[in-house]
């Protein structure tokens, strides 16, 4: 069966330089059979209101903006089928596909800004 494979990364963009922010990413990479689910992980440390996005960076190509949470709903669809889910007492937004392609295979991002 074809797979699919997602890396990850945390990435953290600061505006006022001196709060204590961070995103972790638990998973260095989520091998994925195709058709399959999946979820990329991603834990916020942030004081004050959080500012969470995803990005994609597909092979030989640019950042592509795939959705973005800044209040409201928690859950944010995005770009691609993905979705996200903001979850604040577990301080999680978690990046869902219900089917992956093998095109999906990259490199995501998680951003975290106040
Ligand atoms: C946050 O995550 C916890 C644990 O998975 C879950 O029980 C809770 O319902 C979630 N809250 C929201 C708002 O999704």
């Amino acid at each position: 069966m074809a797979s699919a494979h997602i890396w990850t990364l945390g990435i953290l963009f600061t505006l006022s330089g001196l709060r204590a922010q961070s995103v972790t990413q638990p998973e260095d990479e989520v091998p994925v059979a195709e058709g399959d689910p999946v979820t990329v992980k991603c834990t916020y440390s942030v004081s004050g209101s959080p500012y969470l996005s995803w990005y994609v960076q597909h092979p030989n190509q640019g950042l592509q903006f795939l959705l973005k949470y800044i209040t409201g709903d928690p859950l944010v669809k995005g770009n691609y089928g993905f979705e996200a889910e903001f979850n604040k007492s577990q301080t999680s937004f978690h990046l869902k596909k219900p089917s992956v392609l093998g095109s999906d295979s990259a490199v995501y991002f998680c951003a975290v800004s106040d």
